[in-house]
C-alpha cells in the first residue's frame, strides 16, 4: 500500500467511526404507528388512583377536617380537590389496600363524635378518630367528578358486613340500611360501581391459599346484591400465575367482572434504596421491575384468554408504582418517599404498557394519591406540591377513553453493564374530535434518543407536544421549588417526508399532539 492509499485508508475509517456515532451505524429507534388500524377504547379507568387509610394519605392529606385553617370544602383540601379536577381521575380506590381488611364501615358513619377510634394496626400503629368514613370519602368523590372504587372487607369482616355495605351505599328503596343511611344525612345513594371482593387475600388480607379464596370470592359476591356492580376479586402478586388460572377456573364468569395484580417497582424487595441520591444501577433495576409488567400482563392475559376468550373479564392492576425507602426522619410504617424523573419515566412506561394492552387491562390505580408511595401530591402543612408522577399523569390524560392506535417499536438499547432494557416505549391514540397523541418515553440515563415514528400513510399536517425533563435523574420538586419540574412546550419533534422525527432527550417523556 503506498502513502496515497494509506492516507485514504485511514479518511475513510475516521469517515466511517464518525458517521457511526452519529448516524450511519447509530442504532435508531424506529417506530411504525398504525393509524389506519384502530383498535379499540382505552378506558379512561386505567388511570385511576388509590387513597389508603395510610400514612398521610387521607388525615393531613386530602382531609384537613372542617375547622383547618387550610381553606377546604367538608374537610378536604381545596388545593387538591383543584390538582385533581385537573388530571380527571376516572376512579379513586378506597379505603385500601391492607387497611381494607382490617376496617369496619360501621365504625366511620353517624354524628362524628359518637364515631370510635381505632388503630390502625397496619400501618404505623396509630390511633384514627374516624372522623373519614364513607360519607366523607363518597361526598369528595363527588367534589373530584370521580368514581368510587370501594375495596371490601373479606379478612377480618363478614359476609352480612359487607353485603350491609352494599346495600347502604347502593340501595334506593327503603331497608335497614338505606333508612341508616338517610338517617345519617344522606337521602340519594351513591350507586358506586366498582367493589374489590377482599385485597391482597394472598397475604395481608388473610394469608389465604388461591382454593380458598375461591370459596371465600363465591360467597361474599353472592350476597353483594344489586344492579351494575363490578365485582374485582383480590387478584395475584406480581408473577403467581397459579393464583390467577385457580380464580378463572374456580370463580364462574358471570360472578365477577374483574381480576386484580399488583405489582410494585424498585431496585429490589429487600434493598428498596432512597428516593433520591440513588444510583444509575438502582435507577436500572428500578427500570427493570417497572418495565415487567409488559412480561405480567401478558402471560396473565394469556391465562385469563383460556377461560375469558371473549375479554369480558377485566385485568385490573389496582396497585402499580413505585416503592423506595421513606424519607429520613419520617414514621416507616407511613410509606412518605419524594418523587423524582425516575418515578416519572416509571409512570411514562407503565401507562404506555397499560394502553398497549387496553383490550385486557381496564382499570389501574397508581399507589398511592397523596404523600404515600409514588404520590401525584406531596403536602407538608398548608403547603402542596405536585410531583412529577402528576405531570405525567396529566400530560397522559389525552389517552383517557381514546381510541388504541398500535404501534410498532424497534428500539435502541439502553445498556448498562451486561443489561439491557428496551430505551424507548411508546403508545399512540386517537380522540373523540379526532387528534392523534403520541406518548414517548425515553428512559436512557446519558443518551438523546433520534426517533422515526413511520405514520403509515396518515396524513398528519402538525405536530405539537409537551416534555417533563430535567437534568439530573433525581431531580424533584420541593416545597421550596414547587415548579422545577413541570412540562413545557416541546420542539424537538418535526414531520418531514410523511415521517415523524424525534429527539428525546435522556430520562425524559414527551406526548406530541398530530392533526
Ligand atoms: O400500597 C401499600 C400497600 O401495598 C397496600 O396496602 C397493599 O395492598 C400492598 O401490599
Amino acid at each position: 500500500m503506498n502513502l496515497l492509499q494509506k492516507n485514504l485508508s485511514k479518511l475513510t475509517c475516521a469517515c466511517l467511526l464518525s458517521l457511526g456515532s452519529q448516524g450511519l451505524f447509530a442504532q435508531q429507534t424506529v417506530v411504525k404507528l398504525h393509524a389506519d388500524q384502530p383498535s379499540g377504547t382505552i378506558s379512561k379507568h386505567i388511570y385511576g388512583h388509590f387513597a389508603e387509610h395510610l400514612g398521610r394519605c387521607i388525615y393531613d392529606g386530602f382531609y384537613v377536617g372542617e375547622n383547618s385553617s387550610i381553606p377546604n370544602t367538608a374537610g378536604v383540601r381545596n388545593d387538591i380537590i383543584a390538582a385533581l379536577k385537573n388530571l380527571n381521575i376516572p376512579n379513586l380506590r378506597w379505603p385500601g389496600g391492607c387497611f381494607a381488611d382490617r376496617y369496619h364501615w360501621k365504625d366511620g358513619v353517624g354524628p362524628k363524635e359518637q364515631r370510635p377510634s381505632i388503630v390502625n394496626t397496619m400501618w404505623g400503629g396509630v390511633t384514627e378518630d374516624n372522623s373519614f368514613g364513607t360519607h366523607d370519602f363518597l361526598n369528595m368523590c363527588k367534589l373530584l367528578g370521580t368514581e368510587a372504587y370501594l375495596a371490601g372487607n373479606t379478612g377480618s369482616g363478614t359476609v352480612q358486613e359487607l353485603a350491609d355495605w352494599v346495600q347502604y351505599v347502593n340501595f334506593e328503596g327503603k331497608s335497614p340500611m338505606s333508612d341508616l343511611r338517610v338517617k345519617n344525612g344522606q337521602t340519594k345513594p351513591w350507586n358506586v360501581k366498582f367493589w374489590g371482593v377482599g385485597n391482597e387475600a394472598w397475604g395481608c388480607g388473610g394469608n389465604m391459599t388461591p382454593e380458598y379464596y375461591v370459596g371465600e370470592y363465591r360467597r361474599y359476591a353472592t350476597f353483594m346484591e344489586g344492579r351494575n356492580l363490578f365485582k374485582i376479586a383480590s387478584g395475584a402478586n406480581v408473577d403467581d400465575y397459579h393464583w390467577t388460572e385457580t380464580l378463572m377456573k374456580g370463580i364462574p364468569l358471570q360472578m365477577m367482572d374483574g381480576i386484580a395484580l399488583h405489582h410494585y417497582s424498585f431496585p429490589s424487595w429487600e434493598k428498596k434504596g432512597p428516593a433520591t441520591g440513588f444510583t444509575e444501577q438502582q435507577y436500572f433495576e428500578t427500570m427493570k421491575t417497572a418495565l415487567r409488567m409488559e412480561e405480567l400482563i401478558t402471560k396473565h392475559t394469556a391465562i385469563m384468554n383460556k377461560y375469558d376468550p371473549k375479554k369480558k373479564i377485566a385485568l385490573v392492576v389496582d396497585e402499580w408504582g413505585g416503592w423506595f425507602e421513606v424519607e429520613k426522619g419520617t414514621n416507616p410504617g407511613f410509606l412518605y418517599q419524594q418523587n423524582t424523573m425516575r418515578d416519572a419515566m416509571i409512570a411514562g412506561v407503565t401507562l404506555n404498557i397499560f394502553n398497549n394492552h387496553s383490550d385486557r387491562v381496564k382499570i389501574a390505580n397508581l399507589a398511592q394519591c397523596i404523600n404515600v408511595l409514588q404520590a401525584v401530591i406531596l403536602t407538608n402543612k398548608e403547603k402542596m406540591l405536585l410531583s412529577p408522577t402528576y405531570h405525567v399523569m396529566e400530560m397522559y390524560k389525552v389517552h383517557q377513553d381514546a381510541t388504541l392506535l398500535p404501534v410498532e417499536v424497534k428500539t435502541d438499547d439502553y445498556v448498562f453493564g451486561q443489561e439491557k432494557l428496551p430505551s424507548v416505549s411508546v403508545s399512540a391514540s386517537k380522540n373523540a374530535g379526532g387528534l392523534t397523541h403520541v406518548s414517548v418515553v425515553n428512559i436512557n440515563s446519558s443518551k438523546t434518543e433520534e426517533i422515526e415514528i413511520d405514520v403509515n400513510g396518515a396524513k398528519f399536517r402538525n405536530v405539537s407536544g409537551r416534555i417533563l425533563s430535567s437534568s439530573k435523574i433525581d431531580d424533584h420538586n420541593t416545597f421550596e421549588k414547587p415548579d422545577y419540574i413541570k412540562a413545557v412546550s416541546f420542539k424537538g419533534a418535526v414531520l418531514k417526508d410523511g415521517k415523524l422525527k424525534v429527539k428525546l432527550p435522556p430520562f425524559s417523556l414527551a406526548v406530541l399532539e398530530l392533526n
